[in-house]
């Protein structure tokens, strides 16, 4: 198993290009079922979650090829079969949105239930109740979701029990194939829903309102294929912007989006940072200062999301005063807790409360991931850490972050993989 061994001191200087965003990619690789007609999806980023998608899809008979430029071509028509299986769904709980295009478009699906993860327990009650009021025919038997429709899925009014991501975008793809219009209340407003929705569009859907808590959507026979290219990552861009407020420096994120980050970079400039934006692109400027404490809580979008939550705490374990954290989305997000503390971290937690008491230093340990978001806050922490952190447990980012090591080196930090196999 992998591990990052990083020495902490060095103040991070430089430009980092931005990747496509996994939180919007999967969704749109779940998307292209829907297409009667070869789809092609660009800035696709290189990840072990899209990895795992493009498995499940082709483990259903679906033709998937990357080209020249890395762009990923589906074409959903050679389908053989609706099912993803326990063994893949298991390790990439984002099957689940396969759910409903394959019913949209096919009629049936069996998708075993993600279960939770280390985050929390994340059922997808919301995306089941949201498809059957659509007509579909759903139960639930042996671990699997049985969906099935007959005839056309029929457009409805739902409103939603809680603000969901994924749900929004399970029954968004389904209601796009419905006969007549479906809207969709209290739904949420992440930018990657808007993605999804744009590249619908592109595909001959009829929707209205993404992005707000309103989703009209007027259902077609059929959509056909597009080439279509996957938003910026925002909690990549974040993650970034942070290793510059947590080790004193300079950092700006290219290749991606300011608009989405309103709320986080309200934070930066918070805590003392300098903030320019441009049209594609985001500088975090510390100028050699220590970080001001700041306090937030998560909430959905276009508050500061609970994805940012983790990297944030890295830097208030370093700032100057006590900041607090409410985790209000999931019920086990802050599992990077303990080991920020090995670190020498001040951070005491209530429930869904941290309170982080700001130390002048960190100081290097060997420390675990945990979950994607919680790993990065470790390598946030020991890059502003005195001596030598190793990370183990590595997987975790690789699921999240695109060559991270890489560009965090660019960025002058001293960081290198480390395997089991021994050597660099
Ligand atoms: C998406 O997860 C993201 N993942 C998460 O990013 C992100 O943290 C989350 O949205 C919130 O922004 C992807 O897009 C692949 P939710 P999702 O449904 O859709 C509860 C990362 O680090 N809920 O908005 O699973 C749920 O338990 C990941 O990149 C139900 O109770 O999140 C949670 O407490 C982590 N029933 C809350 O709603 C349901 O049917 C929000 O979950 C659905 C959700």
């Amino acid at each position: 198993m992998d591990k990052l061994l990083i020495t902490g001191g060095n103040r991070l200087e430089g430009d980092v290009r931005i990747s496509g965003a996994k939180n919007s990619a999967l969704p749109l690789l779940a998307a292209t079922l829907l297409a009667s007609t070869p789809i092609t999806l660009s800035n696709v980023p290189h990840l072990q979650d899209v990895t795992t998608l493009i498995q499940l899809l082709g483990r259903m008979g679906v033709t998937v090829s990357i080209n020249e430029k890395c762009d990923v071509e589906v074409n959903a028509n050679t389908l053989s079969t609706p099912i993803a299986p326990y063994e893949l769904v298991k390790t990439m709980r984002a099957s689940i949105f396969v759910l409903g295009p394959l019913l949209a478009r096919f009629g049936e699906a069996q998708v075993s239930l993600p279960g939770g993860c280390a985050i929390g327990s994340r059922p997808v009650d919301q995306h089941l109740k949201g498809l059957a009021a659509l007509g579909a025919e759903i139960t639930v038997e042996k671990g699997y979701v049985h969906a099935r429709r007959h005839g056309r899925l029929q457009g409805a009014r739902f409103v939603f029990d809680m603000v969901t991501v994924g749900g929004t975008e399970n029954v968004l793809m389904a209601a796009a194939l419905a006969e007549g219009r479906t809207i969709l209340e209290n739904a949420a407003r992440e930018p990657e829903i808007v993605d999804l929705a744009n590249m619908l569009t592109a595909m001959g859907a009829k929707i209205e309102g993404a992005g707000t808590d309103t989703i009209i959507i007027d259902g077609v026979e059929s959509l056909s294929g597009c080439h279509y290219s996957v938003c910026p990552d925002r909690i990549e861009t974040g993650s970034y912007l942070a290793a510059a407020a947590m080790t004193g420096g300079r950092v700006r994120a290219t290749h991606t989006d300011p608009k989405p980050l309103d709320a986080v970079l309200l934070k930066f400039l918070e805590m003392g940072a300098k903030v320019q934006t441009g049209p594609d692109w985001i500088e975090v400027d510390m100028e050699g200062r220590r970080p001001r404490s700041v306090s937030f809580r998560t909430v959905a979008h276009p508050g500061f999301p609970t994805d940012m939550q983790a990297q944030f705490m890295a830097i208030l374990a370093v700032a100057e005063g006590t900041g607090t954290i409410m985790e209000t989305i999931f019920e086990n997000r802050f599992m990077h807790v303990p080991e920020l503390n090995r670190m020498g971290a001040g951070i005491q937690v209530d429930g869904h409360l941290a309170v982080v008491r700001g130390v002048e230093k960190l100081s290097g340990a060997p420390v675990m991931a945990t979950d994607l978001r919680a790993s990065m806050s470790l390598v946030l922490a020991a890059l502003a850490a005195e001596g030598d952190t190793l990370i183990d447990r590595i997987y975790h980012i690789d699921r999240g972050y695109e060559r991270v090591e890489e560009k965090l080196a660019q960025l002058g930090a001293k960081i290198r993989r480390v395997s089991n196999r021994g050597g660099a």
